[in-house]
């Protein structure tokens, strides 16, 4: 049950923690090939959302449909495969050059256990890996960070941290991807070359949802914005219409007060 042109619907979607509601009765539909922004004050529920329609965390109720499938419930790894990929706020990377980290997000997902195949099937194991090897290279490449796949990922910049970790996603081929604050810590020129990524990755035909807590970044980049806060939609519409409703407005305001206090 996918509404015509959505790529991603959820239904009265809910997780519970304990006594807080994360989520609560989401309704939310994500057109195909946008760049669709959910955002709100922090403790608002949107890495849960995340966590909860990609596979990591099930929900308490509701359902989640993603490319016309009832993906409710299914694990993380089958959904990936289906298409959907994502990053998190945390960047971190494995103790290897930027091209292993980018090809770690295939291996993941191997169909083949890839231990396995390298002691029972070595030739089946080379042509896999040198595949892997090209995809994650292309996917560099469409970044602009080719030229630093052979560097040390200990060694990266936050914004080349968010690179790889997109990097990483992309060699999935998703038809949506779920990046999650990719520009928290940044300055002012980081958060402009992000910007550009998130249109490029958006023109090649991959939806994104972009969760951020920068309001200014999500009117600039986004095609259609979800407002929730505490675990509800509060608001919806186009960026002008989000940064013109009074319950945003609020919403944030509170924000300013808490952390004042
Ligand atoms: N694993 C968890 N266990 C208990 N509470 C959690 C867990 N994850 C998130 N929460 C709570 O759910 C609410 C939403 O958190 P989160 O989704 O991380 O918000 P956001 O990403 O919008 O800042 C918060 O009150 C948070 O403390
Ligand atoms: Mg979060």
């Amino acid at each position: 049950m996918t509404t015509k042109g959505s790529i991603l619907s959820t239904v009265g979607l809910s997780k519970h923690f304990s006594g807080v509601k994360a989520l609560d009765k989401l309704d939310i539909t994500v057109g195909e090939g946008q760049i669709h922004g959910l955002i709100g004050p922090n403790g608002a529920g949107k890495s849960t959302f995340f966590n909860v329609i990609s596979g990591l965390l099930p929900p308490s109720e509701g359902e989640v449909y993603f490319n016309s499938v009832n993906t409710t419930n299914l694990p993380a790894h089958t959904i990936a495969r289906m298409g959907l990929g994502r990053t998190f706020q945390a960047a971190r990377m494995m103790a290897d050059t930027v091209l292993e980290n980018v090809m770690a997000g295939m291996y993941y997902y191997c169909e083949t256990d890839p231990i396995r195949s390298f002691i029972l099937q070595p030739r089946v194991f080379r042509t896999q890996e040198r595949e892997i090897r090209q995809k994650a290279m292309e996917a560099l490449d469409f970044l602009g960070m080719k030229d630093s796949a052979h560097r040390w990922a200990d060694d990266l910049v936050w914004v080349e941290r968010q690179l790889v970790q997109i990097a990483r996603a992309l060699v999935l081929d998703p038809k949506l991807l779920l990046l999650d604050e990719p520009t928290s810590g940044m300055g002012i020129m980081e958060t402009e070359e992000m910007k550009g990524v998130i249109r490029h990755v958006r023109d090649s035909g991959v939806t994104v949802i972009l969760v951020s807590h920068d309001v200014s970044l999500v009117v600039d980049v986004c095609d259609w914005v979800t407002v929730i806060n505490f675990g509800e939609k509060i608001s919806e519409g186009n960026p002008r219409q989000i940064q013109n409703d009074p319950k945003v407005m609020e919403a944030y305001l509170g924000e300013e007060e808490c952390v004042e206090s």
